[in-house]
Order: structure tokens, then C-alpha cells, then sequence
């Protein structure tokens, strides 16, 4: 890591708890980018159940669970600084739950409508509190243009927003296809999510390749089709504290990790960080 830190975890963690996002003094290296972005090319077309396809075009909307099964990925989940992050951030050992990039590929990348990432977690796998955290890290520049992510602040202290009724009485699992489509299963209403924008205003995740932004998993969040020629992929890991793993998850494992091992810190000197 070059640089000196600028704002320190428990600096980063006050923001969060705040807003509930917060974006970290560094970013990738270049060089670390490009060989995220290697290993994400070369696992978008392989043919694997982890591999999710756009509605529209068949073209590769995103990959989950590439911790598992990819190298890179796997070290990139127990880099010191992210770690670090985690457990200041959740009070104690994390594991990774979640690891996925989401590839919003230039022309044919779809939306992601308003909702809470809580809703999926809490109603679908049985996580009892919101206490994990989203890592997001740029593998392109996000500009206005490609389908940034966007967050409402404040919205994660609201609790859950429009739940389908019906749901916990009757028991039934939804189709987890609709947990990573355009069409997802729980959204926030569009009405809702405009007048808490007019109360609260909105953050768009903007920045150079390797940024790093870090949000809460009850935030109210959002991004739009990509109509332009730049790709936005965001690699998006979720660590949950150890104390707070769903009991009985039915969901594929690459999208519920059934592995709750504290993650051990190691430094790997391919994955560098920078100040910015
Ligand atoms: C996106 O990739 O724009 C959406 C990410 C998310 O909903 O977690
Ligand atoms: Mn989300």
C-alpha cells in the first residue's frame, strides 16, 4: 500500500453509520485491475451456473461466487486493508457471504431497480441483522453515463422497505434467478425511492478504475440501464460477521457462501493498493 492513510477505519466506520456508504482513501493499482479484469473476462465465458446471462441479449449480466473458484478472487477476499475494513466495520470476525461482479457490459447492460440488499438476505437465506457490508471496487471508470451505482443516504436506518406481503405466511422461496435479473423479487417503489431522493438527495458511485466504496446492506440503492460504449463492471464482496450467519440457507451456495470460517488476512503483493 503506497501513501499515507487520509481517514482512518474508525473515521470511515463513523460516515458509514451516518450515510451508509463511505468511500476509503485508496484504490487499485492499475496493474491490479487488469488482472481482476483478466480473470472476470476469461470466467464470463465459461459456461457454469454461477454465470447469469442478460434477459434481453444473452450476453454475460454477471458472475457470483468467483471466491470460490477462482484464485485471484479468493486472495482478493482476505487482503489485509478489505479485512480490515470488515471487521471495524461489523465489530468482529467476518467471513465472505457473497462475492459477485456485476458486468453491466456497454450497449447491453441492464438495470438494477431501487431495493435493500437486507430484503434478499433477511426474507430469502434467513440473515438476522443487517450486520454485513458491501465492498465495491471499480474494475472500469464509472461516469455518469455507464450505469453508475447510486444510493439514497440515510435510507439504511428505515428498516425494510415494501416487502411482498404474503411471503413469510406462506413460506415459499422465490426463484433465486430473480434475486440477480432486471426483474428482481424485492425493489423498493420508484414513487418512494423519488421522495426520499427529494428528502435525502442521492450519491452516485463515480470514479477512475480500482475506486473502492464501501455501503450498508439496508441502504436504499440503484443503477440504471448502460447506454453507452464503456463497460461499468463492479466486483461487490459481502462480508457478515460470524455471529450473524443465516441458520438454514436453501439458496445456491455461490450466492449464500456456507462456509463461515473467519476470513485470516494475507498480504498479496499482485493486489496493490494506492492512495488517492
Ligand atoms: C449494480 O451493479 O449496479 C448493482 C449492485 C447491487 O445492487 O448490489
Ligand atoms: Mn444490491
Amino acid at each position: 500500500m503506497a501513501g499515507a492513510a487520509v481517514t482512518s477505519l474508525s473515521a470511515l466506520k463513523s460516515a458509514y453509520r451516518t450515510h451508509g456508504w463511505c468511500e476509503p482513501p485508496y484504490r487499485f493499482s492499475g496493474e491490479a485491475v487488469e488482472l481482476i479484469r483478466d480473470r472476470v473476462l476469461a470466467m464470463s465465458r465459461e459456461r457454469r451456473p454461477e454465470v447469469v446471462h442478460e434477459q434481453d441479449s444473452g450476453i454475460a449480466r454477471a458472475i457470483h461466487g468467483c471466491h470460490a473458484f477462482d484464485e485471484v478472487c479468493a486472495a482478493l477476499v482476505r487482503l489485509p486493508y478489505l479485512v480490515a475494513l470488515a471487521e471495524e466495520f461489523l465489530g468482529g470476525p467476518a467471513y465472505a457471504y457473497q462475492f459477485k461482479v456485476n458486468l453491466k457490459q456497454a450497449h447491453e447492460g441492464a438495470a438494477w431497480p431501487w431495493h435493500q440488499d437486507f430484503a434478499f438476505w433477511h426474507e430469502e437465506d434467513g440473515m438476522p441483522r443487517p450486520d454485513a457490508v458491501n465492498i465495491a471496487i471499480s474494475l472500469d471508470d464509472v461516469h455518469e453515463g455507464n450505469g453508475p451505482l447510486m444510493a439514497i443516504p440515510g435510507s439504511h436506518r428505515l428498516g425494510l422497505l415494501d416487502l411482498p406481503e404474503g411471503r413469510a405466511e406462506n413460506g415459499a422461496e422465490s426463484d433465486w434467478r430473480t434475486h440477480v435479473s432486471a426483474d428482481l423479487a424485492y425493489t423498493v417503489n420508484g414513487h418512494r425511492a423519488e421522495s426520499l431522493i427529494r428528502e435525502k438527495g442521492r450519491k452516485l458511485f463515480l470514479g477512475p478504475q480500482g475506486s473502492l466504496q464501501v455501503f450498508h446492506p439496508s441502504v436504499v440503492h440503484s443503477s440504471t440501464n448502460n447506454p453507452s460504449p464503456d463497460r461499468r463492471a463492479l466486483l461487490l464482496i459481502t462480508y457478515n460477521a460470524v455471529d450473524n450467519a443465516p441458520a438454514h440457507p436453501t439458496r445456491p451456495a455461490f450466492l449464500v457462501s456456507r462456509d463461515t470460517t473467519p476470513v485470516v488476512s494475507r498480504a498479496d503483493e499482485r493486489l496493490g493498493l494506492v492512495a488517492v
